[in-house]
């Protein structure tokens, strides 16, 4: 169903590997919404990837661009420019990597140069597109910048490895980029931290299928789904949201502001050892006052 909340805008939209990519949906949703597109990613992953499909359906060009290299980020802010005929709206940072995690190195192991990937392509890119944005004076007044994070920047996810150091990073550039751009144009910038969601991102995170169920079972709405995320960053490139900005909106179903659930601890009580299960059967002998 469409809105036409974008109606009239224009953006630029940078990680859409696959159908399963966040970018992807949010790619869709802008189009859907009446917004005029362009699409970016590395050329390998432009390659490797099914971008062109999306780019037919959306009728948007694709620009390759590192979004670690300036010079391309240059080229890339410039063609965008070009093609819709002025400055644009709306940008989308939905960029993740750790070679850390690839090659299977530990939080307590690190390669410090895969480290310094990891910042540059997970948080310092965010910076860079916008450094570069900005230069060029690219953007409209009340313009709106989302890139995408992660809980581990608070908390402790086992496994997330360094990620949840570039996701900590990532946040901190939106509030100090965002009163910037903010006190200057206008332009708002926020991380929307969202829940585990199968993507090729995703499955590289350690334990990824038990990391969803559990955040499944301990939010009240459930996970938000991948569509779901686009609708609330689509939200953020309205007109509706001018007002919110240098903040990192949880978009997890209610997760973060959990500590233990029903159904999580009715899991975890099947695991419980027969001595225990004593104890509290005896406290509750007619079944625990919630059941
Ligand atoms: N999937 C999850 O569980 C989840 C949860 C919270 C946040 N996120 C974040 O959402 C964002 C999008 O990830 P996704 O889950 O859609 O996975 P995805 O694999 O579909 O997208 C990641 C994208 O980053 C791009 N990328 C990598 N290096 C790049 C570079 N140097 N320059 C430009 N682009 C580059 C990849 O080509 C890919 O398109 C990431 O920031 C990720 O950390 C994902």
């Amino acid at each position: 169903m469409s809105y036409n909340l974008l109606k009239g805008k224009r953006g630029l939209i940078f990680g859409a590997l696959n159908e399963q990519s966040i970018a992807w949906k949010v790619a869709e949703r802008a189009v859907e919404e009446g917004a005029e597109i362009v699409l970016t990613n590395t050329a390998v992953s432009i390659r490797m990837g099914t971008i062109d499909r999306l780019a037919q359906k959306c009728n948007a060009p694709v620009v390759a661009a590192d979004a670690t290299s300036i010079a391309d980020l240059e080229n890339l802010i410039d063609r965008a420019m070009e093609h819709f005929g002025g400055k644009f709206d709306f940008i989308l940072h939905s960029i993740g990597m750790s070679l850390n995690v690839r090659k299977g190195r530990t939080y307590d192991d690190l390669d410090y140069d895969y480290l310094a990937k990891t910042l540059d392509i997970s948080a310092i890119s965010f910076h860079k597109v916008m450094q570069v944005a900005r230069r060029k004076d690219a953007l409209n007044d009340w313009g709106s910048i989302v890139a995408l994070s992660y809980i581990a920047a608070q908390r402790t996810l086992y496994g997330y490895n360094d990620m949840a150091d570039a996701k900590a990073l990532l946040e901190s550039i939106a509030r100090s980029f965002g009163y910037i751009y903010g006190r200057e144009k206008n332009i708002r910038i926020n991380t929307v931290s969202q829940s585990p969601t199968p993507t090729t991102a995703g499955s590289g995170v350690m334990g990824m299928q038990d990391l969803m169920d559990f955040a499944e079972r301990m939010s009240p709405l459930g996970n938000a789904s991948a569509e779901d995320c686009a609708n609330y960053v689509i939200a953020l490139f309205s007109d509706l949201t001018r007002k919110v900005t240098m903040q990192n909106l949880y978009h997890d179903g209610g997760f973060s502001s959990m500590g233990m659930s029903r159904r999580a601890m009715r899991t975890y009580g099947k695991g419980l050892c027969m001595e225990f299960k004593d104890v509290r059967d005896n406290r509750f002998p007619f079944g625990r006052p919630d059941e």
